[in-house]
């Protein structure tokens, strides 16, 4: 379904993203993994359309994605639902209004057949009844599924999900994974899931892809990823503080920074 060739994002000059090959199956489950700066919303925000890469190429089918006319680019995106890391759902909007603001923004549907279909998005992730709530009222949790739901509003051919269960406790995040499993079978949409929960990740993946600083240094199935002999892909799956994958990022010296040695480089802030 989608299809990415060297694809590569730099950032004030500092790669984000370097050359990544990544095939998007339909109707599959796609898991993006890898440490905390590794590029996974890089690359998920590149693949919905949200930023322009710096090289490469995205093919949605045998349609190029960057080069194509606006109002198909438009219509394409309509088919995309997206949640994103923290949420974001309007504040000023309660939980009924967060989830039909889409389909009122982006279709001509009239207010019973959207109540209709808010009250359907809402009982498949568990909070019909809640729709009065306000934004401040929801657990993170409850705020995941709303977003799911708004997400799913209008039967999205593929939906992104970027760090689904972060920042939940481990029964809400087992709830939301097994929401997300459950809807792209029943649904029958494509899925791409960006994540650094290596347990959710494996369990509803298809094909994982492991990115490391900006590359994809591993991909297959939940299996190849479990039994790799790559020693970077055992660290990240088994969680150890140490091994070929540093804590730290920086390509100056601890010592070298504290002395303010030439060379060093310093970011304004
Ligand atoms: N808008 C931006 N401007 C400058 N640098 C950015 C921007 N977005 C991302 N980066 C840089 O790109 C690299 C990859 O970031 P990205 O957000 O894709 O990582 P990630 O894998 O999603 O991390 P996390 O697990 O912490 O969410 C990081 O070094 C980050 O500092
Ligand atoms: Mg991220």
């Amino acid at each position: 379904m989608i299809r990415c060739k060297a694809l590569s994002k730099t950032y004030a000059g500092i790669p984000a993203l370097n050359g990544v090959d990544l095939h998007v199956r339909a109707h599959k489950t796609t898991v993006i993994m890898g440490g905390s700066g590794s590029g996974k919303t890089t690359l998920l925000r590149l693949i919905a359309g949200l930023e322009k890469p710096s090289g490469g190429e995205i093919y949605y089918g045998d349609e190029d994605f960057l080069h194509m006319p606006h109002r198909r680019l438009y219509e394409l995106r309509q088919s995309m639902g997206m949640v994103f890391q923290y949420s974001a759902l309007l504040n000023s909007l309660n939980v009924y209004d967060n989830v039909a603001f889409t389909l009122h923004e982006h279709s001509d549907l009239d207010s019973d057949i959207i109540h209709t279909i808010v009250t359907m998005k809402l009982e498949q992730v568990g909070l019909r009844g809640m729709e009065h709530l306000m934004p401040s009222e929801l657990s993170g949790g409850m705020a995941k599924r709303v977003a799911l739901a708004r997400a799913i509003a209008m039967d999205p051919g593929i939906v992104f999900f970027d760090e689904p269960t972060s920042g939940l406790d481990p029964i809400s995040a087992g709830v939301i994974t097994s929401l997300i499993h459950d809807l792209s079978i029943k649904s029958h949409h494509t899925s791409v899931v960006v994540t650094h929960d290596v347990e959710a990740g494996l369990s509803i993946a298809d094909y994982v892809v492991l990115l490391w600083q900006g590359e994809i240094i591993a991909e297959g199935s939940a299996d190849d990823i479990r039994h790799s002999d790559d020693a970077r892909v055992n660290q990240f799956i088994e969680g150890k503080p140490d091994g070929p994958i540093p804590f730290s990022r920086s390509s100056v010296t601890y010592i070298d920074d504290l002395l303010h040695k030439p060379g060093t480089v310093r970011m304004e802030p």
